[in-house]
């Protein structure tokens, strides 16, 4: 399992379930990564094709990409296995996207003027364009990357409708540090998935916090709470991949940013407080997973408070926080706001009263003590309507389903 900072290491299983790929190896260092990438997409519940070029076919062996896909490798126009002789035509016809992984700079120059002179290419070209996405992922020196032809090739491809993962940035084979790394598999794996989810928040802005605060006593003690993150975290990532443009405010959690989303760390809810309200205003929609500390001790000691013999424990003074989520829903120009209700009884009681007390038309419900660092939930949805339950299933897929029913509920944005 790799670890790139990026990626989410949340369980991929079935999010890829029934989806065909044909898996394409161009030359390059990087066909070493898409052996990985070959086992996150099967992890992921996919078939996968691979088809190789001949340069590719230097770097790794047809015979491991064989064994991880479970399916015979395809690497020549003229493989006779097929009974009508036609590879790059029967290839495509059942993928749901071509994946090219690694892209090679001379790969991407082919398909940029539509050359096929290779089975890949081939294949590339005789796809179905309207049902059979082609997705590349560059790999190659800064240098050439960065090259004007490779650019001017580049965008000729996403203007013919290919979508381009990557590349990243950082340490190359050659020993050059730059733009041209080809993504990890994990990320390429959660681009795909990605791809493949309705873009219900095109266009839209999202913000969303995520996990505890801390309050502190002391240098080496606080107040906090048992919030992992992990549902707004969630949320971060389904909203991204519907295809808004995310910014997560995360208390102190150890959880990887997801792919494409801006992340803003902060400690106590004050810093919060001070992250979210100013950049409130220029989102669509604001979801509020926090577990935001409702008070702290009202004046954290500078020296760690010391434990003298006979004296009893300190008496710690509180104060309020302030309540992110009622400040950002008195905004003149406020998003669309959402609360979570954490809650260890009466759920939809305390759900309903939350709703009105904040100020808010969405209230999700959750039970705290069932879900705290775990990798499922049970919501119940609380608005003016009603009530629903939705449920229980993993956070990615409830945080999918939610950030579906807020889309229905925005409303159409003003593009005049
Ligand atoms: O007030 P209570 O903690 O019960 O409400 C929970 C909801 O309010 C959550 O959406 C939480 O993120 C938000 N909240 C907040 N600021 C606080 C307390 C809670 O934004 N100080």
């Amino acid at each position: 399992m790799s670890d790139s900072p990026g990626a989410t290491p949340a369980d991929a299983a079935g999010d890829l379930a029934g989806r065909h790929f044909v898996l394409g190896l161009t030359g390059g260092v990087a066909c070493y990564k898409a052996a990985e990438l070959t086992r996150e997409l099967v992890k992921a519940g996919a078939t996968v094709q691979v088809v190789m070029t001949e340069a590719a076919e230097q770097f790794i062996t047809a015979v491991t990409m064989q064994a991880l896909s479970n399916r015979a490798v395809y690497t020549s126009p003229w493989d006779a296995r097929a009974p009508n002789n036609m590879a790059h035509i029967n290839l495509t016809r059942e993928a749901d996207a071509v994946l090219v992984a690694p892209a090679s700079a001379d790969f991407i120059a082919k398909l940029a003027q539509g050359r096929a002179d290779d089975l890949l290419s081939l294949a590339c070209l005789a796809r179905p364009i309207g049902r059979c996405a082609l997705l590349v992922a560059p790999a190659m020196n800064r240098e050439m990357w960065a090259h004007p032809a490779t650019q001017r090739n580049v965008a000729q491809v996403v203007a013919d409708g290919a979508v381009v993962l990557g590349p990243a940035s950082g340490d190359q084979a050659c020993g050059e540090v730059g733009d041209g790394r080809m993504l990890e598999p994990d990320e390429i794996r959660d681009d795909v998935i990605a791809f493949f989810q309705p873009k219900v928040l095109a266009g839209r802005k999202v913000l969303v916090t995520a996990g505890p605060t801390y309050e502190p006593i002391d240098p080496v003690r606080g107040v906090t709470n048992l919030s992992s993150g992990k549902m707004g975290f969630a949320i971060a990532r389904a909203a991204a991949e519907a295809g808004a443009e995310v910014t997560l405010v995360a208390g102190p959690v150890a959880l990887p940013t997801p792919r494409g989303v801006a992340r803003l760390d902060v400690r106590t809810a004050q810093q919060m407080h001070d992250a979210v309200l100013p950049l409130a205003p220029g989102h669509d929609v604001f979801v509020a997973t926090a577990a935001v500390a409702d008070w702290r001790p009202a004046q954290a000691a500078e020296r760690k408070l010391k434990k003298a013999d006979g004296h009893d424990a300190p008496t710690i003074a509180m104060a309020a926080n302030p309540d992110i989520l009622a400040a950002v829903a008195r905004l003149p120009n406020a998003p669309y706001c959402v609360g979570f209700a954490a809650e260890s009884h009466d759920l939809a009681k305390h759900a309903r009263d939350k709703r009105v007390r904040k100020g808010v038309p969405l209230v999700v419900g959750n039970l705290g003590p069932a879900t705290f660092g775990r990798d499922d939930n049970t919501l119940l949805l609380v608005d003016a309507q009603g009530e629903r339950e939705m449920g229980p299933g993993t956070k990615l897929a409830l945080a999918r389903a939610l950030v579906r029913e807020i889309a229905q509920r925005l409303p159409v944005k003003d593009t005049a």
